[in-house]
């Protein structure tokens, strides 16, 4: 099962670390070796939502999760009450978290609806029901995608991407503004949310330059 983020929990960041000397293009590095980890820098942090068979939101925050396509998201998940939801549903929004509800967005990430089935209330979060699929979209989290279930196997969620939207407090000129929305990101090796910073670039502009 590709549970990544459940093998990642259960080890030791520090253990069986190697240090070699490489050469790397001219220039010497030491680097530290961690081993066969579920690392990325950063991770996203995604909250998924969705309603239970009589109507109950639930949200659980997943760090493991990216877009794999132009309408499609992938998430490597666990047995939640977020998947005995999916399986009823059938869909699902993944918002992004951000720095104002870093708290709840954790404590959707600690708690079970299968244990506190008034989860979603607790957390502080308001539901309404997505225009484009049957899930809940967070009053209390700007941005969302809106999306179908596709397949859910040995793990891995695969969603259809149906819409994006964002709320108006969060958009500039049309655009989705990040000094807006201020989505929050996770450092797997310290186990923290970080905030992101200044523009460092242009995408698909600046390596033209060594063209
Ligand atoms: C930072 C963070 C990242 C997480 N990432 C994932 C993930 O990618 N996949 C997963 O299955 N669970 C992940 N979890 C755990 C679930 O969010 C957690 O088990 C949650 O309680 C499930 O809620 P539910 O049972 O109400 O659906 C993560 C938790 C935290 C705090």
């Amino acid at each position: 099962m590709r549970r990544y983020y459940k093998v990642y929990t259960e080890m030791n960041l520090v253990s069986a670390i190697l240090k070699v000397s490489i050469l790397s293009g001219g220039t010497y590095m030491s680097r530290v070796n961690y081993g066969a980890k579920p690392i990325m820098l950063p991770q996203p942090v995604l909250i998924i939502a969705t309603y239970d068979e009589n109507g109950v939101p639930d949200a659980m925050n997943a760090a493991w999760g990216i877009t794999t396509d132009f309408q499609e998201i992938t998430i490597s998940l666990g047995e939640h009450k977020t998947t005995d939801n999916l399986a009823v549903r059938k869909a699902f929004t993944v918002s992004m978290a951000t720095e104002d509800q870093v708290i709840a967005c954790d404590y959707v990430g600690v708690e079970s609806a299968r244990k506190v089935p008034n989860k979603f209330e607790k957390a502080g979060f308001h539901a309404t029901k997505s225009e484009f699929v049957d899930a809940p979209l967070i009053d209390e989290l700007p941005m969302a995608l809106e999306c179908r279930v596709k397949s859910f196997e040995d793990g891995i969620l695969i969603g259809e991407i149906v819409n994006v939207s964002a709320d108006e407090s969060v958009v500039t000129d049309g655009k989705i503004d990040l000094k807006k929305l201020r989505p929050i990101a996770f450092d797997p090796c310290n186990n923290a949310y970080v905030a992101l910073g200044e523009k460092v670039g242009s995408a698909f502009a600046d390596g033209a330059k060594l063209k």
